[in-house]
């Protein structure tokens, strides 16, 4: 292989057709399901916002979606890599190292929110979670204390491990048993919910949409929320598409994974708004919401640690498999372009990675406060950088480059005429403009 950073004549991985659709979906349905869905849709005012949502991931997210899966398997490289080969082009490889870069970043930050997530489940079983009624007082405690850099690092090293299994015995297997298993966890959690009281208020809070309360921001933020929980712009999708079978259709898999996607995030919509309903709650209180809110919910409930520790452990299992998608995407670049082993590379982008997160998780509680600036922690700043500069920026690269720059989408996308036709134009035209504009917009360049 002559291209820079191609492929090292290491045999790549590969997916069976289910093990990849559990895998891509795994990637999507993460933290931003079940933790930032419910409370931007809080802040923007239910339904409305809901259905903003779909809109927003079928007529942009999924063209895009398949845009990224196509570049993936049509390269067959990592997510720098693949661009190189089909344009020939070291600019557009470079463009698409970006693409690498914010996987990485995001991962280092990710993991430490996914860590107390499994912190919860760990307290909330044993119960010593509902031993204090302050869960604010408790949170704060404990986001400010060295417990989070452990968690941190547990995340790490449990998606570090499963990557390091590789394709198919790793992030495959994993994922086929934890999906169907967060299916279970989440009818459990619905069932258990909607049965409550009063649960019927929250429902319609979700589900009846108010138009009046729709205005741009809304919309953007609707976009920007689609594109993050597609796992768009992060080179995840491209990566795993690089590891589909030529025969299997991406068509179908880009309805599938965003068919499961939608399906996510409306169970955890009907968990969280029909229990800060009934328990009076405020749906829009933002991260808190999951953390302070739902623990004094739970403490309210019978059985409350049971369901505490499973709403906990449901979403500690959803954020595994897409950290285990954000890291699959420098470790594939690693390996091919510097020609180290799966292992070497796994050993080495999780440590570089947790060292990056270091940072973060001493600001995000304040064990180092001096890591702010200019009004942002240290971990604020990543996810800007990473969530509102990287993603749209590589939302905008794979769109361009299937759109405009790359003649074999047409035939590795393997849609019939019609259906090509439209795919084309969203890419062309409807998605780049729409993605520029929430660039500007989250970048805080757009005037209001
Ligand atoms: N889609 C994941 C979520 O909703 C996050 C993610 C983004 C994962 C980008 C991989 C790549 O939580």
């Amino acid at each position: 292989d002559s291209s820079p950073n191609g492929g090292n004549g290491q045999s790549r991985g590969k997916f069976t057709s289910s093990g990849f659709i559990f895998a891509a979906i795994g990637s999507a349905v993460g933290l931003g399901n079940m933790w930032k869905f419910p409370y931007i849709t809080g802040l923007y005012g239910g339904a409305a916002f809901f259905f903003l949502f779909i809109i927003c991931l079928l007529a942009v997210g999924l063209p895009v979606l398949l845009a990224e899966l196509a570049v993936g398997r049509g390269g067959r490289g990592n997510a720098s890599s693949s661009y190189y080969r089909l344009s020939g082009s070291k600019l557009w490889g470079g463009l698409g190292f970006l693409s690498v870069l914010g996987p990485f970043v995001i991962l280092s930050f990710y993991a430490i929110v996914a860590g107390w997530t499994l912190h919860y489940a760990v307290i909330s079983f044993t119960g010593k979670l509902f031993e204090n009624a302050d869960f604010g007082v408790r949170f704060g405690g404990f986001i400010g204390s060295w417990m989070i850099v452990f968690w941190q690092f547990v995340v790490m090293l449990l998606t570090g491990w499963i990557v390091w299994l590789g394709v198919s015995s790793g992030i495959e297997r994993f994922n086929k048993i934890l999906i169907p298993g967060l299916v279970i966890l989440l009818l459990v959690m619905v069932v258990r919910v909607l049965t409550l009281e009063g649960a019927g208020e929250g429902v319609s809070f979700f589900l009846r949409p108010d138009f009046s309360k729709l205005t741009a921001e809304s919309a953007l933020v609707a976009l920007g929320h689609a594109f993050f929980s597609l796992s768009l712009g992060m080179g995840a999708m491209m990566t795993y598409g690089s590891y589909v079978d030529r025969r299997q259709s991406l068509g179908a898999a880009t309805l599938a994974i965003g068919f499961g996607d939608l399906l996510y995030a409306f169970l955890a919509g009907l968990i969280i708004f029909p229990t800060t309903a009934v328990f009076g709650l405020e749906a829009s209180q933002g991260p808190g919401l999951v953390f302070v809110a739902l623990p004094a919910a739970f403490s309210a409930m019978p059985l409350g640690a049971l369901f505490g520790g499973l709403f906990f452990l449901l979403l500690a299992f959803a954020s595994l498999t897409s950290t285990v998608s954000l890291l699959e995407v420098p470790v594939a670049f690693a390996s091919d372009t510097f020609g180290w082993n799966r292992r070497t590379s796994v050993i080495i982008v999780t440590l570089l990675c947790f060292l990056v997160g270091l940072p973060s998780s001493f600001s995000v509680g304040g064990l180092y406060s001096g890591l702010s600036f200019g009004g942002k922690s240290f971990f604020d700043w990543m996810d800007f950088v990473a969530s509102n500069i990287l993603l749209p920026i590589c939302g905008l690269v794979v769109t361009l480059f299937a759109g405009y720059v790359w003649k074999g989408a047409a035939e590795e996308a393997g849609l019939n005429a019609w259906w090509f036709k439209v795919w084309l134009f969203m890419l062309r035209f409807v998605a780049p403009l729409l993605v520029l504009l929430v660039f500007l917009y989250s970048a805080g360049l757009l005037p209001d």
